[in-house]
């Protein structure tokens, strides 16, 4: 299986702002981007946080004519879920949700799963099929991947235009932290600047 991730970050390298929050400092040009990644998954992991931060349905719009709607996949470790949360109200794929150290409660419409994250990953490709699964983040969740040594490909929207600055504002990695057990490596197979100062870059694994 696949995991590609996708995500926006500023000239320092920032996903977002030290509060939290929706993280809404690129262009429609990036939004489209994102479409066109979604529609090559099959199916869209997040974090609690970044669900909760970017109010995400995690579909693809109707008038994208998307041939199906990719699988939906939450992270938690306590598996504590908003039941107002959009993303049980909007029509689009199969739920399913991950609680890594409690037991989280059934919930009429999804499949609750408790089991470490490796375990999600092996169920993922073995029990639901997923060839490509798009990670959108946040940071803490895609640190646990890539200390897993899963992650095979990251989708990034260069916005140099925009410097955020703080110590505690997040890269994809998550906040400042450890280094990972080992570096990892990539190479640039996708480089497309923008007009309007951004540059979409894809990195594959070696
Ligand atoms: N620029 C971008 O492209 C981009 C993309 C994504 C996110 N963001 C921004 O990033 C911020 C949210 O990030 P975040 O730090 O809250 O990260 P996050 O990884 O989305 O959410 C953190 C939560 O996810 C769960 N989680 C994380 N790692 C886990 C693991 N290994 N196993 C099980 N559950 C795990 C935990 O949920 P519980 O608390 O429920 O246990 C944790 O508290 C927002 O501001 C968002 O806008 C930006």
């Amino acid at each position: 299986m696949k995991v590609i991730l996708n995500f926006a970050i500023s000239a320092d390298g920032k996903i977002g702002c030290h509060t939290g929050g929706a993280s809404k400092f690129t262009s429609q040009q990036d939004l489209q981007r994102l479409w066109d990644i979604r529609l090559r998954a099959d199916a869209i992991l997040v974090g609690r946080g970044t669900l909760e931060a970017d109010q995400m349905s995690l579909t693809i719009p109707a008038e994208l004519n998307p041939p199906r709607q990719p699988l939906r996949l939450i992270a938690s470790r306590k598996g504590q879920f908003d039941s107002s949360h959009p993303v049980f109200h909007k029509a689009g794929g199969e739920i399913h949700l991950l609680s890594t150290e409690s037991t989280a409660p059934p919930r009429k419409g999804c499949a609750v799963h408790h089991m470490s994250l490796l375990d999600f990953l092996t169920y993922c490709e073995q029990e639901l099929k997923i060839e490509t699964l798009l990670c959108e983040g946040g940071g803490e969740l895609v640190r646990s991947l890539a200390e897993l040594n899963k992650i095979s490909e990251i989708n990034l929207t260069l916005a140099g235009h925009t410097l955020i600055g703080g110590a505690q504002a997040p890269g994809i990695l998550g906040n400042l932290s450890e280094h990972l057990p080992a570096s990892q490596h990539f190479s640039l197979t996708h480089c497309e600047p923008l007009e309007n100062g951004e540059c979409f870059l894809t990195y594959t694994s070696l």
